[in-house]
């Protein structure tokens, strides 16, 4: 038994925040944050939407795009590390708005959140408890963000990005291997939380970019290299790499691994920066929507991010 994704979808909010505004609230400029990570534009939440409600629209179009409805769809699992509140978890918040029966859940895992996701409902599809699930990447970073930080504040935006996995007697998902490091934790984390009392309403992600970097190339690089040896692959025999969205100069490394052309790597930081979860599933949507990524492609997700945490799913589609 295997779990295939059958569908996707995204939602990004309406509020675009480009280079040139970011220029008028912080020493920056267009010029800097396009070199140095390929973010042209990002989109930013209105204050009355939630996490719960970008994953909602994402879940919806991705629904849609099956041809099913909620009664189909036995398993939620959203992977976030901004819930719209503690309890009920945003998978619970959707599936009463969806109405969607079974079991609902969201997982923390930062940027790898998706891939965590994705890996936890497939074993779920594999071992025959569920059938179809709802997996869901959604983020409101902003809510995160201090917007007095430069070094931080170019780089995040909010959205959502969700697909629907399907028990299938043809192969999905073949491999997926996660990770998790948490001896990095001061080179990225927020001080914010219930159970240590601390709650900020600017935001207060902390990150030391330049050490990130390093950390992410080469942990990634290894990553790939598994991915490639475990599955007797060699460099060039993948299809599409769909990295997790956080930088373009940290892509490129993971593609030359690969021995990626570009052109064989779906880009879309560009236009929504660091979305943390939901860049995978958004990224994913945007080449399956525009006709790149066809059935039968074997395709890379690969992602990195604060705990650390990192994780690989090689898939056919
Ligand atoms: N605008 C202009 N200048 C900025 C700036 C900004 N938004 N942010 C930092 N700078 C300045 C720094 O103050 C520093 O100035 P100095 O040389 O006078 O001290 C200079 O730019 C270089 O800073 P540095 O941090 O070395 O830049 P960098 O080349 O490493 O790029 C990042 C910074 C954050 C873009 C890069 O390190 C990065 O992408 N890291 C990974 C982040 C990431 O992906 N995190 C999420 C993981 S999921």
């Amino acid at each position: 038994m295997y779990a295939r994704i059958i569908s996707t979808g995204k939602y990004l909010p309406k509020k675009i925040l480009t280079n040139s505004e970011l220029e008028k609230i912080v020493d920056t400029s267009d010029e800097w944050i396009l070199s140095r990570t390929g973010i042209e534009s990002r989109h930013i939440a209105a204050d009355d939407e939630f996490t719960s409600h970008l994953a909602e629209k994402a879940a919806n179009i991705a629904l849609k795009t099956a041809g099913l409805n909620s009664n189909d769809i036995d398993l939620v699992v959203v992977g976030t590390c901004t819930p719209d509140r503690m309890f009920p978890n945003v998978a619970c918040l959707i599936q009463e708005r969806m109405g969607i029966k079974g079991p609902a859940f969201s997982l923390e895992a930062a940027c790898s959140g998706f891939v965590y996701a994705l890996t936890v409902a497939d074993q779920f599809i594999c071992a025959g408890k569920a059938k179809r699930a709802l997996v869901i990447g959604a983020e409101t970073m902003s809510r995160l963000i201090d917007w007095t930080d430069r070094e931080t504040c170019v780089l995040f935006g909010d959205g959502a990005g969700a697909v629907i996995l399907e028990a299938s007697e043809e192969p999905g998902l073949i491999f997926s291997d996660l990770g998790a490091d948490g001896q990095h934790r001061k080179l990225l984390y927020t001080d914010t939380g219930l159970s240590n009392m601390r709650s900020s309403v600017d935001g207060d992600l902390k990150m030391k970019g330049n050490e990130v970097f390093k950390v992410a190339v080469r942990t990634l690089e290894q990553m790939v290299d598994k991915v490639l040896k475990d599955n007797q692959l060699e460099q060039g025999d993948i299809d599409w790499l769909v990295p997790h969205q956080a930088n373009l100069r940290i892509i490129s490394a993971t593609a030359k691994r690969l021995g990626l052309p570009m052109e064989r790597v779906v880009v879309t930081v560009n236009k929504h920066g660091n979305t943390s979860a939901a860049s995978i599933p958004m990224a994913l949507d945007t080449a399956v929507k525009d006709g790149r990524i066809k059935n039968g492609d074997l395709i890379l997700l690969e992602a990195f991010g604060g705990g650390f945490t990192w994780g690989s799913c090689l898939l056919k589609f």
